[in-house]
């Protein structure tokens, strides 16, 4: 496939790209079911349409180009060589290249921090995140994402730890218990899950008794923990540093 849809090759009109993919009619409720897909930033004015408009000139060729996306142009939140792809031509290309790291993060009292979680999984291609505990959770700050990678569900930790034994992938908690290993040092395995606790309780027991190690990221303030999607960012971001430059 070639990602060749920028503005040079259809002159397409482009405006500004980086503003986020507005969450869509699921957003509002804290536990939409269904898949958003407005394509304006909240509160931008109709000036701030982020993305591209209808392609100019004849239409390219080949399986992946969204024919509506071509007609009417592509206000959603990818990134630029993948204007005008259809959603599943997108989640096609990213299978052949995700990374081998995946997220969990437990979901038993509705943790807003899951579409966060979501959204980071996506922009670091991991392999898959996975929710344990309840099945529902708020989509808002996944903006869309989740479409385009793996979300798989969990209702209980013993399911979790099979379905993570089974793929043959260690289990990393994320937290910060006594026992806890500074993640900044910590030799990541290529093939793991890394697992987030929600705001409040934190990681559960039985996950910290399943895994490998608890990974905990150093702080320097005052403050006991910090923001659950904001740990996994970081953690996320020391398995892309540890794996995914050749090192
Ligand atoms: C608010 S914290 C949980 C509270 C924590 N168990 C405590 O003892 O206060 C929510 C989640 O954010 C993540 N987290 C927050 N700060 C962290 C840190 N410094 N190191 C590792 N994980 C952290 C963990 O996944 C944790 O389960």
């Amino acid at each position: 496939m070639t990602p060749d849809a920028g503005p040079a090759t259809s002159g397409a009109p482009v405006a500004a790209t980086a503003a986020p993919e507005a969450p869509g009619p699921d957003a509002p409720g804290p536990d939409a079911p269904g898949e958003g897909g407005a394509d304006v930033v909240p509160g931008a004015g109709p000036e701030r349409e982020v993305g591209v408009g209808p392609w100019t000139g004849d239409w390219p060729s080949g399986d992946h180009w969204d024919p509506d996306l071509l007609r009417h142009g592509d206000r959603r939140n990818v990134a630029d060589h993948y204007r005008y792809w259809s959603l599943e031509a997108i989640v096609a290309d990213l299978d052949t290249r995700r990374h081998p790291f995946h997220v969990a993060i437990e979901n038993w009292q509705h943790d807003l921090n899951i579409g966060t979680v979501v959204r980071t999984a996506n922009a670091f291609n991991a392999a898959g995140v996975h929710i344990i505990g309840r099945r529902r959770w708020n989509r808002r700050g996944a903006m869309v994402t989740d479409r385009y990678l793996h979300v798989h569900h969990h209702p209980t930790v013993e399911d979790f730890i099979d379905w993570a034994r089974s793929e043959g992938l260690a289990v990393l908690g994320v937290d910060i218990f006594p026992d806890s290993v500074p993640l900044e040092t910590y030799d990541l395995p290529e093939r793991c899950v890394l697992v987030f606790g929600q705001e409040g309780p934190g990681l559960s027991e039985e996950v910290h008794r399943a895994a490998q190690a608890t990974l905990s990221i150093a702080q320097f303030g005052s403050t006991r923990s910090i923001n659950a999607g904001v740990a996994a960012g970081i953690a996320m971001h020391a398995w892309v540093r540890h794996h995914a430059f050749g090192q």
